[in-house]
């Protein structure tokens, strides 16, 4: 089986090109409290900590927050930002948790499934290390509204790419767990947020491999998908640096494991 996607290589640029706008990773932070109805009692276990994006805002809301991560150089940027907030971070596989069972109130789990390809034993691995009634807050976004015609360019291009991901479609995030036995509670919580962005910011993100899809191409396949994306973008746009404003939207839902 294809092993799952460490950030090791993406850790110097993640934030600067993940990053929330000022004032959203709070929101954020917010929207998952609210999926998960946690307190500042709750212990918080988040799979694919990353750089803390997630986690270091999370961690004034709750008791505390521990994280797994793959990547060590990942975990290392969220230790320079960390000041005092309670967040507590191993190396590890989600697929496999170094934790004892029955000991989270809730774990979070953000852009992280579709990089693992046994996502489904990453997701026994969360049902058996929650508390009794504990959740899973699943949190997923959806392409922003403006670049809809450069990434139809792109896959275009790449005909026989089934796709980037090696673990679960993003276009099943919304669905799979379900489809798992997984009891949603509630409705998801949904925070619209807006950035802006131009063309050539676009292309260039590609170009110089800043998202995981492209990290699998070959040099001369990213060629020929970025020469497309240029393409449509002159067909499409008066500049490559028109300045556009884009929205996107955010999803936490919170689950409960299948009854064993
Ligand atoms: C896209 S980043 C998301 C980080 C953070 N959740 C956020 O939203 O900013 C995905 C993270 O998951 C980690 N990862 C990938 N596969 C993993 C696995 N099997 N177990 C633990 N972490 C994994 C990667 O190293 C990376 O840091």
């Amino acid at each position: 089986m294809a092993q799952s996607i460490a950030f090791d290589r993406a850790a110097d640029y993640y934030d600067d090109t993940r990053g929330f706008p000022p004032g959203e990773e709070t929101r954020v932070a917010d929207a998952i409290c609210r999926a998960g109805s946690l307190t500042s009692d709750s212990r918080v276990l988040e799979i694919g900590i990353g750089t803390g994006r997630i986690a270091l805002p999370l961690a004034g809301r709750v008791q505390a927050v521990y994280g797994v991560d793959l990547s060590l150089p990942m975990m290392q940027r969220l230790r320079a930002k960390q000041d005092s907030e309670p967040v507590y971070v191993a190396q590890g596989d989600a697929t496999r948790l170094p934790l004892a069972a029955a000991q989270f109130d809730a774990v979070v789990s953000v852009h992280v499934f579709h990089l693992i390809p046994d996502w489904q034993s990453a997701l026994h691995e969360v049902g058996r290390v929650l508390k009794s009634g504990g959740n899973l807050i699943h949190c997923w976004s959806v392409p922003d509204n403006v670049h809809q015609v450069l990434w139809e360019a792109w896959r275009s291009a790449l005909p026989n790419q089934e796709g980037h991901e090696v673990g679960m479609r993003f276009e099943h995030s919304p669905t799979a767990l379900h489809e798992m036995g997984w009891k949603a509670q509630g409705d998801p919580i949904t925070h619209a947020y807006h950035t802006t962005t131009t063309p050539r910011q676009f292309a260039e993100r590609l170009q110089n491999r800043i998202w995981s899809q492209t990290w699998r191409l070959t040099d001369a396949q990213l060629a020929q998908a970025v020469g497309a994306v240029w393409e449509a973008i002159r067909e499409h746009y008066d500049t490559p640096d028109d300045v556009l404003h884009a929205s996107t939207a955010y999803f936490a839902q919170a689950y409960q494991p299948p009854a064993s």
